[in-house]
Order: structure tokens, then C-alpha cells, then sequence
């Protein structure tokens, strides 16, 4: 068994982390951080300080997903939705990345980290993409847990691309309709390249997808935990693949 034991001057509540079993560890997991806003306002704080304590909860879940020894880290960082919001929490969302990774690349570097990206980077604010696209040369040989960041991601429209995609090579003449297949529609995903996700967690206590690769998580194991995502971390996410190793999973089929 896998066993964390936190020193006492780490522990914030008396609760155990939960235990963990060697083998089944999840090997893609994918995170809708929900929650900064409400965080903040509970603690009549404005929305960005949620934000940025969200940016320090990303920090505890990715070390705690490199010691679980999971191979790829999703986080939906931001959604074509999010355009919606008021342009000052926009400007603050989309220079986060940035921050965050002055702060943290050279530690991610050093535990072997590779840091992607999925999402429609085209409409990403040229400093947000120059920051990740540096994060993503400088660790693109590196071997150890994937940390993507679903940037400006969403699913209707991934799918929708796709599909124009394909509709383009049947056109062509270089497809034929019947030979489309659930692989080519993958293959044609932002996430192309990357497992669907095994676990997929969302914080906040809302219980939906928010247009969060609805493809890819078909027979995704769903957790969620009313904790707001400013306070997740490393005991939350021991619960969630603990959860998970209690699940049978038949992708329709027999146990
Ligand atoms: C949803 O909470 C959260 C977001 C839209 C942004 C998520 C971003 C982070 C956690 C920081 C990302 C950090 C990096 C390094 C990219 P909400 O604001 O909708 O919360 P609410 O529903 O309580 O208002």
C-alpha cells in the first residue's frame, strides 16, 4: 500500500489521507477546477485572489499526482465559455499560465515533468501562448507525469472541427464514409495522443461536465467533491483514486 503520512506541522485537519493500493493507479486524470469565485466570496475576498489561490491548488495536485505515479494530468484551466466573463478576470485567468510557470517551470523541469496544452490556442493572448509554448519546448523530452492544461478547451466545438475535418477528407476522396471509425474521430481530438481519461474529478460540488471533453470521458470514472478548488490537494485527490480503486469498471460489458 501506498501510505502517505503527512508530519504533523503539514496537516491541516485531523482527517487521514485516504490510503491508495500499489497497482490501479489511474493513469489519466482529468480535473474541472471549479469554485475560486465562491472560495473568494466566502471569504469576502475579490474573485481573482480565488483565482490565484487556484493556481497554488494546481501546484499541490500535480505533485501529488506525480507521487501517486499517474501518467497525465488534465486541468481545465479555461473554457470557450469563459470568454463570457468580465474582460478584467479574463486578462487576470489568461496571465496566470504565464505566472504560474515563472514561478514553478524549474521545479516541473527538475521532477520530469511535460507540460502540454489542449484547447483552440489560436484565440490565446499571444503572451499566454509564448508562455506556454516556452513550457512545452522546454519540457517536451521529459519522460514523467503529462500536465495538460485545457486552455481556452471546449468540447462541442473540438468535435465540431473534427467532423469538419473528416467531412473534408470524405470530399477529397481520401475517406470513405464507411471507413470512419471511432479511433479516426479520437485521432482528430485536441486530446489526440493522449488516453481518454480514467478519472475525472470536479470540485465545487456542481454536478456537470461544462462541456469537458464529453467525448473522451465515455467511460470516464466521475468523482466529485463539494470542496471548492482552492482547497484541493493531495488528500483529496488520495480520496478520489481511492474511490476509484473501489470501482468496477465494464465499459458496458459483464463484470
Ligand atoms: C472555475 O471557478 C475556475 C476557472 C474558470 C478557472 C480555473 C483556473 C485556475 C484554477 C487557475 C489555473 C492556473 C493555471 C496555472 C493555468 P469559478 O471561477 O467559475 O468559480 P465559481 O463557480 O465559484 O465562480
Amino acid at each position: 500500500m501506498i501510505k502517505l503520512f503527512q508530519p504533523w506541522w503539514k496537516k491541516r485537519n485531523s482527517q487521514p489521507t485516504a490510503e491508495v493500493a500499489d497497482g490501479n493507479i489511474p493513469k489519466h486524470v482529468a480535473i474541472i477546477m471549479d469554485g475560486n469565485g465562491r472560495w473568494a466570496r466566502r471569504l469576502g475576498l475579490p474573485r481573482i485572489v480565488g483565482h490565484r489561490n487556484g493556481m497554488k491548488a494546481v501546484k499541490r495536485a500535480t505533485i501529488a499526482a506525480d507521487e501517486l505515479g499517474i501518467s497525465i494530468l488534465t486541468l481545465y484551466a479555461f473554457s470557450t465559455e469563459n470568454w463570457k466573463r468580465p474582460k478584467d478576470e479574463v486578462d487576470f485567468l489568461m496571465s496566470l499560465p504565464q505566472e504560474f510557470l515563472a514561478l514553478e517551470l524549474d521545479e516541473l523541469i527538475e521532477k520530469n515533468v511535460q507540460v502540454q496544452m489542449m484547447g483552440h490556442t489560436e484565440d490565446l493572448p499571444p503572451h499566454t501562448f509564448a508562455a506556454m509554448q516556452e513550457a512545452i519546448e522546454r519540457t517536451k523530452n521529459n519522460t514523467g507525469l503529462i500536465l495538460n492544461f485545457a486552455l481556452n478547451y471546449g468540447s462541442r466545438r473540438e468535435i465540431t472541427e473534427s467532423v469538419k475535418k473528416i467531412a473534408r477528407e470524405v470530399k477529397d476522396g481520401t475517406v470513405a464514409p464507411e471507413d470512419i471509425t471511432e479511433e479516426m474521430i479520437s485521432l482528430n481530438m485536441l486530446s489526440s495522443g493522449l488516453p481518454d481519461p480514467d478519472l475525472l474529478i470536479r470540485t465545487s460540488g456542481e454536478l456537470r461536465l461544462s462541456n469537458f471533453m464529453l467525448w473522451q470521458a465515455a467511460y470516464s470514472e466521475l468523482w466529485f467533491t463539494d470542496i471548492y478548488w482552492p482547497e484541493f490537494g493531495r488528500q483529496q485527490l488520495y480520496e478520489a483514486v481511492a474511490e476509484y480503486q473501489r470501482r468496477t469498471r465494464r465499459y458496458g460489458g459483464l463484470s
